[in-house]
């Protein structure tokens, strides 16, 4: 019996960036999909969800397309089967087994991303793969653009692939330049989940997506060819152009064009261990995904400001894709029990929905180990 292990992720900055070339911290956390599984001698793949008590079943040697099978997890899986299979060419090996997680589903913590990665991890290992974490997470997006239907950027499936502990991942998404950032070890992690449901997440997902690429196509006939993604435009010449630019793609591009600068921005602030800067970075990447990209929501704002207010807080944001969900903060760890006390009321007293925080450690990317 083996084991894969995958994290979920939280984002520190560079939110709305991956799908436009630009920039993007993430952590891996230590919440995670655990999936235990046997090899098989036929090529069946028969896993048990204990979250969800649901079974699925599906034949590796004729791995069905995506609009034969039903909405739900098993998509993840058959399609990074169907992704590992295509590119190297081989049928991969029946398993059996079991997914547990302590990784709360639907919270933006890339539950998906998460069980995908173990999958790949899974059968890189079974069936003797060699494929690099890399090119991993490149065919887990693509199961995930084929088989779930959501057009992802990279993000999710680099931060939970490629993590190392204690760190947050630096990725170029365009280059796939990657690089390991210690964070300070006298700081927590803190997801401060608001409770409410991410019920427009996926259409609203697709319609920023859009603004986005109406954008770099305005700004194209103005620049030229040489912009091809919002990453090529300079905050400078986000000022000159973007009063040209219609709305809301004019609001969406001045959210992406400032938030890449305040990537690099936040890069430098952790190395100098510049608390009050962290804080002002993040605080304005929220104020501009609530008030340019419009992906926040009264939950989400209520929770930043709570946080904000409570003992400890170094700085907060709402993080993943938004419209419901969770919110970071980088806390004190002396005073992370104050903080969510404090949270936790303050919250409540502004919101219907019933919060959830997790202190959370950064760890390593998606592993495989035998189980004894
Ligand atoms: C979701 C997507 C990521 C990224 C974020 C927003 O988590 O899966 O690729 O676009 O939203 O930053």
């Amino acid at each position: 019996m083996i084991v894969a292990r995958a994290p979920g992720r939280v984002n520190l900055i560079g939110e709305h960036t991956d799908y436009n070339a630009g920039f993007v911290l993430p952590v891996a956390i230590d919440r995670e999909v655990h999936l235990y599984a046997q090899p098989r001698s036929d090529h069946r793949c028969v896993l048990y969800s204990e979250v969800l008590d649901d079974q699925i079943e599906f034949d590796l040697r004729s791995i069905p397309p995506a609009e034969a099978l039903p909405e739900g997890w098993i998509r993840y899986v058959a399609g990074v089967a169907q992704m590992l299979t295509q590119h190297t060419g081989r049928t991969l090996t029946g398993i059996e087994g079991v997914v547990s997680s302590t990784l709360p589903l639907g919270a933006g913590l890339s539950s998906s991303a998460a069980l995908e990665s173990a999958c790949a991890v899974l059968w890189n290992m079974l069936d003797d793969l060699r494929l690099p974490p890399a090119t991993l997470a490149l065919l887990c997006q693509q199961a995930e653009w084929h088989y779930a239907g959501v057009h992802c950027g990279i993000m999710d499936q680099f931060a939970c692939l490629l993590s190392q502990p204690g760190s947050a991942l630096f990725l170029d998404t365009r280059t796939l330049f990657t690089e390991t950032i210690p964070l300070p070890r006298e700081w927590v992690i803190v997801v401060a989940d608001t409770g409410k449901p991410r019920t427009l997440a996926e259409s609203g997902y697709n319609a920023r997506r859009a603004e986005c690429e109406q954008a770099v196509r305005e700004l194209q006939s103005i620049l030229g060819e040489e912009v091809s993604a919002l990453r090529d435009v300079s905050p400078e010449q986000a000022s000159l152009y973007l009063p040209l630019v219609s709305e809301p793609a004019r609001a969406r591009a001045r959210h992406v064009i400032g938030e890449n600068a305040r990537v690099l921005a936040f890069l430098e602030t952790l190395r100098g261990g510049n608390r009050e800067g962290v804080r002002a970075l993040m605080l304005a990447s929220h104020r501009s995904l609530r008030d340019d990209y419009a992906v926040s929501c009264p939950e989400l704002d209520a929770m930043v400001e709570a946080c904000l207010a409570a003992p400890g807080c170094v700085g907060a944001r709402l993080t993943g894709a938004g419209f419901g969900g969770a919110c970071v903060a980088l806390v004190e760890r002396e005073q992370v029990d104050a903080f969510i006390q404090q949270v936790d009321l303050d919250y409540r007293a502004r919101s219907e929905y019933e919060p959830q925080f997790l202190i959370c450690e950064a760890v390593g990317g998606a592993s495989v180990s035998p189980v004894s």
